[in-house]
């Protein structure tokens, strides 16, 4: 079901009829030598997670969150004895428990490092990764053949792509007939009958993203963003035969404070706009800030927790 990324006919890996024999690193198929990253020239633009690692996983590295499972466990439904393909998979948060369901599952990413530490968390979870097969590829060139798998999820990569238009058409492509694409969406407000106040916390993420921008914007660096208002509905309602939705009840209160979620992603260049921001000229301002900040809003105001209840979870269904 593979395509051999040299001769471009299907592979049964790792050795291609052509002879090149795909280069395994650490258990992840190297079926793409496409950069890491690309920002610059006339071809399509993407900002893959090499350099932002851990930073993107925090505090829920070793564990799999409730609402993944609950996703997971509405995939794994969908998806029966076929193949799943979780496209730009990160650091695996539904590969890992739709591998605990059992299913068949491609996991793929443009970077090796996210591949890394989903490795790592499976291991830490003790999540059997033997149905699952770890790739390196580019979202927009998928090495799969058309009509291969049977369920396709790529959650939170479109925005991350200039050209998330040609992503939906190689979805499309893999996708056999009947095939769904699933799209996760927070479905927020359903069960929320009581309003936290949750001013404070706002007011200080706003205010040190705002002006963190602003020391920046001075020196000439600006946050990076492609697809943010791409029509994924509009594009979607061409390409597939079929919509459908579904809603998964999320109950429950949860406490993060800042100090365990939006500060370190933040001070970890962790935010996929923060990319193009250089070490010293991120450390500088974040200093300034922080030292800012603490004046104003007390030592150990990282302490300040988000209360809140969790969103139930959206599902899109569309079928090829
Ligand atoms: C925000 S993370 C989302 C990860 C995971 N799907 C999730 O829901 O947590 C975006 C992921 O897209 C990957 N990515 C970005 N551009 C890509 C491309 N052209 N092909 C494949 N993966 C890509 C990044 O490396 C990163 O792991
Ligand atoms: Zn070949």
């Amino acid at each position: 079901m593979f395509i051999c990324p040299k001769c471009h006919n299907s592979i049964t890996l790792p050795v291609c009829s052509c002879g090149y024999s795909v280069p395994n690193f650490n258990g992840i198929w190297q079926l793409s030598d496409a950069p890491d990253t690309v920002k610059t020239g006339d071809g399509d633009l993407y900002i893959g997670y090499e350099e932002i690692g851990e930073a993107y996983s925090g505090n829920r590295k070793y564990i799999i969150e409730e609402a993944d499972s609950l996703t997971a466990g509405e995939i794994a439904e969908l998806c029966g004895k076929g193949v799943f393909l979780d496209l730009a998979c990160g650091d695996g948060c539904l590969t890992l428990p739709c591998a605990k369901s059992g299913i068949k599952i491609i996991a793929g990413d443009i970077s090796n490092k996210m591949l890394e530490i989903l490795k790592e968390r499976a291991d830490h979870l003790n999540i059997s990764l033997d149905n699952v097969t770890l790739c390196r590829i580019n979202a927009l060139n998928i090495p799969l053949a058309d009509e291969s798998v049977d369920t396709v999820v790529a959650n939170s990569v479109l925005h991350l792509i200039s050209n998330p238009q040609k992503v939906l058409d190689e979805i499309r492509r893999v996708l056999k007939t009947g095939g769904a694409f699933v799209c996760l969406d927070d479905a927020p407000g359903g069960q929320d009958d009581e309003a936290e106040d949750n001013f404070l916390y706002f007011e200080i993420v706003n205010n040190l993203y705002n002006k963190y921008w602003e020391l920046l914007g001075r020196k000439g660096i600006y946050p990076k963003k492609y697809s943010w208002r791409f029509d994924r509905e509009a594009a979607c309602g061409k390409l597939f035969a079929s919509r459908e939705t579904r809603v998964i009840r999320h109950w429950g209160r949860y406490e993060t404070k800042l100090s365990d979620g939006f500060l370190p992603r933040f001070l970890c260049r962790g935010f996929s706009d923060q990319t193009d921001v250089p070490k010293e000229a991120h450390e500088a301002v974040t200093e300034l800030l922080m030292k800012d900040f603490r004046g104003r809003y007390g030592e150990d105001f990282d302490s300040l927790a988000y209360i809140g209840r969790y969103s139930d979870i959206l599902i899109t269904v569309y079928r090829k």
